[in-house]
């Protein structure tokens, strides 16, 4: 297959994306090794290659067509589309998927003796952010004058170098507003990892690979909840039982040889099957219960 057929698939370098997303990728059976700081991994066993690139870069190369697809945080994706908005530009890539992992919060924090009483407190204050669109934007909203500092990173210390008075950024864990004595007090935007894609029409030997993809990303993405549950319970209790399999349309009911009023009931839950739920169906009448991880899915 020549270079041109072969899709692009961008990525985080390194950071809180980057082995979420390959780990994405090897579930959907992609086989490739990366040298260690090599930018570019060929897959083996599929016409699909990942470009690792700093994550902010990740949008502008899917809008010019450098890498078909892109797996990035929603708060890159839509600080973008606000900075294209802002200057006349349509944005050119497509949200196809919103993913299960990657997830944080653009959240305003402020020193911890700073006095805040409300987005009023922020009224005619500097706050530093490497997202001024997304601040911008929530500051109008909210009908707040504020000076927005643009930096290019580590603003978690722009507070104590009295550049700024608060700050606008990432929080995950929380462990660099705690380490650099700041407190969280609004939340911008809720993110998690995206897949973009580019809108121009690709070749169809592409455009099927692309499908495949987005086919095998949907059954990863279900499974991981996924239970197989079996169990035995008397005919009679099968509409109580029913019930209590979460998130399962049609479970297989098998009849027991040797016991016309038992029957067995194998179901794929959707949802996790906890404790509790195995209790319940235990006194509801099932027996000889069973949970299985489910490992590929395809409807
Ligand atoms: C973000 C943010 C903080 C950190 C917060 O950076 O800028 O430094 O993560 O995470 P925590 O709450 O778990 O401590 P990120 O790693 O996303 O890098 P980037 O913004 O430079 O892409
Ligand atoms: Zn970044």
């Amino acid at each position: 297959m020549d270079e041109q057929s072969r899709l692009k698939v961008a990525m985080q370098k390194s950071g809180r994306l980057t082995d979420f997303s390959t780990d994405l990728l090897v579930r959907c059976g992609l086989k490739f090794s990366r040298g260690k700081d090599q930018l570019v991994a060929f897959g083996e066993n599929m016409p699909l290659d990942l470009l690792f690139v700093r994550d902010d870069d990740i949008p502008d190369l899917v809008e010019e067509d450098v890498c078909d697809l892109g797996l990035v945080g929603l708060n890159v994706v839509a600080e973008k589309s606000l900075e294209l908005a802002a200057k006349g530009h349509p944005t050119r890539f497509e949200i196809v998927r919103a993913l299960e992992f990657g997830r944080c919060r653009l959240s305003i924090a402020v020193p911890e003796n700073f006095s805040y009483d409300g987005v009023r407190s922020l009224a005619g204050k500097r706050i530093a952010t490497t997202y001024p669109y997304l601040l911008g934007k929530f500051l109008t909203d909210n009908g707040i004058d504020a000076e927005i500092v643009t930096l290019s990173g580590a603003v978690e210390i722009a507070p104590r170098l009295g550049r700024a008075d608060a700050i606008c950024d990432l929080v995950s864990t929380g462990s660099t507003l705690l380490a650099n004595r700041l407190r969280e007090v609004e939340k911008v935007l809720e993110s998690h990892a995206v897949l973009i894609r580019t809108p121009v029409a690709l070749p169809a030997s592409k455009g099927e690979w692309v499908e495949r993809l987005l086919m095998r990303i949907d059954g990863v993405q279900q499974v991981r909840e996924s239970k197989y549950i079996m169990l035995h319970a008397p005919r009679s209790a099968l509409p109580a039982i029913r019930k209590l399999l979460p998130g399962s349309e049609s479970p297989t009911i098998i009849p027991l040889e040797g016991h016309p009023d038992r029957v067995a009931v194998h179901a794929v839950c959707r949802e996790n099957v906890f404790w509790e739920t195995l209790e319940s169906l235990k006194a509801a009448g099932a027996s000889a219960l069973l949970v299985l991880p489910v490992e590929k899915m395809l409807a």
